[in-house]
């Protein structure tokens, strides 16, 4: 059983975050849709306002100093986040747009150099398409095999299901950390000594995770894992990917040009020491800076806290929302095992119309695949009602939910 005696107020928490304060359709703002994106807190836009207004220039070029106090800024965001996932070294982390680019990096850098044509690439049923597409790709181009490992009717992975899939020759998994539909959070740590133990690498998707509970690369032993900073309180269009310095320092650089080189001739470059051989021209220094601010931010409120919070308010919605007729809720019930983020359907009603309902009361949920296709064929439909949450969201916040359904259950009363 996890340890939840960590308890904090999060109630004073909203007031950080600007977007909270303003009504729409003349309701409270009720956001609850953190799993596609996160609000941001004044502090992270204030550093990106800070760095625009009094510290601009381009980075790792310039001897003046506005350059050195921006190279200075973007470096310090980087060990920040390495020393957010506890990695050993910040060199080990790159920056990149998002989390689908980082995988996309290892797609490329790594797997089309490492897996070969009998080799098996190995994904779960629990994927979000960032996850699953460039494996597609991948598989295709090398000619090899692509499995995944299952899900129970629960929404968990299948442990027992490990031993037929790491029965073939497999080379890589790539997973989820937590799903993106259903809350799981995956037994990481056993998957990757089982994967290790059976000779294959690990890429960890860390989207749902990074923003919502303690992670530490160096405890998970996980190869390579990514992270979306939109999701994590920081901006749009910057995300890091973390691999293991001695796979990285063996991977061909994912995108050439400028930057990424250490000496160019007509015909020929060298490449640039890690991290910045896979940072090709000028990079998002505005995005890492605001990221490194809101990993700073996260670490102040304490991720074991976080933590606590979701998964109180886990229990709570869960809990609400088995009290409204004919709702059918998908993911475990446990939440030991589940992070902030309820999928739901409500009768036969299409998840569309009501996230539509929802809106007029001022509450935003996501409605539809959730970048999950085969998530949703799996459960046996074509898409759902989402909820998520972070630490700005309160009880207050899903009793609203609770009484939006409620009535969007009254319209379509046939
Ligand atoms: N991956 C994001 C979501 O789950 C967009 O909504």
């Amino acid at each position: 059983m996890e340890s939840i005696a960590i308890t904090k107020d999060f109630g004073k928490v909203r007031d950080d975050f600007p977007v909270l304060q303003r009504t729409v359709n003349g309701k409270r703002l009720v956001y609850l849709d953190t799993a596609a994106t996160s609000q941001k807190p004044n502090i992270v836009i204030d550093s990106i306002n800070e760095y625009y207004r009094n510290h601009y220039a381009n980075v790792h070029r310039g001897l003046y100093a506005l350059s050195v106090e921006a190279t200075e800024a973007y470096e310090e965001s980087r060990t920040k986040i390495a020393n957010f996932i506890n990695a050993k070294n910040a060199d080990e982390l790159v920056f990149v747009r998002n989390a689908t680019e980082g995988i996309n990096l290892v797609a490329y850098s790594w797997a089309r150099s490492n897996i070969e044509k009998n080799d098996t690439i190995l994904a779960t049923e629990m994927e979000h398409h960032s996850n699953l597409v460039p494996w597609q790709q991948t598989a295709k181009f090398l000619g090899s095999d692509l499995d995944f490992i299952k899900i129970d009717e629960d929404g968990q992975l299948i442990l027992d299901d490990l031993e037929r899939a790491f029965s073939k020759k497999v080379k890589l998994l790539a997973i989820t950390h937590v799903s993106n539909v259903l809350g799981t959070i995956n037994p990481l740590k056993k998957i990757i000594k089982y994967a290790h133990d059976h000779g294959a690498r690990v890429l960890v998707d860390a989207a749902q995770s990074a923003p919502h509970m303690p992670l530490d690369v160096q405890d998970l032993d996980c190869d390579f894992l990514v992270i979306s900073g939109h999701k994590m309180m920081g901006p749009d269009g910057i995300g890091v990917l973390y691999g293991k310095r001695e796979l990285l320092l063996k991977m061909d650089p994912f995108l050439f040009g400028g930057d990424m080189i250490k000496e160019v001739h007509l015909r020929d470059a060298r490449w640039n020491d890690l991290p910045w051989k896979f940072e090709a021209g000028t990079p998002n220094v505005s995005g890492a800076i605001g990221l490194g601010v809101a990993s700073d931010y996260l670490r102040d409120l304490d991720m074991k806290a976080v933590r606590a919070h979701e998964r109180s308010l886990v229990e709570y919605s869960i809990n609400e929302l088995l009290g409204i007729d004919d709702i059918t809720i998908f993911g475990p019930k446990d939440s030991d095992i589940r992070c902030g983020v309820v999928s739901f359907n409500l009768d036969d009603i299409h998840p569309h119309d009501v996230a539509s309902v929802l809106d007029t009361e001022g509450i935003a949920v996501r409605a539809g695949h959730h970048c999950a296709q085969p998530l949703m064929e799996r459960l046996g439909v074509s898409a759902t009602t989402r909820a998520s949450f972070h630490v700005y969201n309160s009880r207050e916040d899903i009793d609203s939910l609770v009484e939006g359904l409620q009535k969007t259950k009254k319209m379509f009363k046939k």
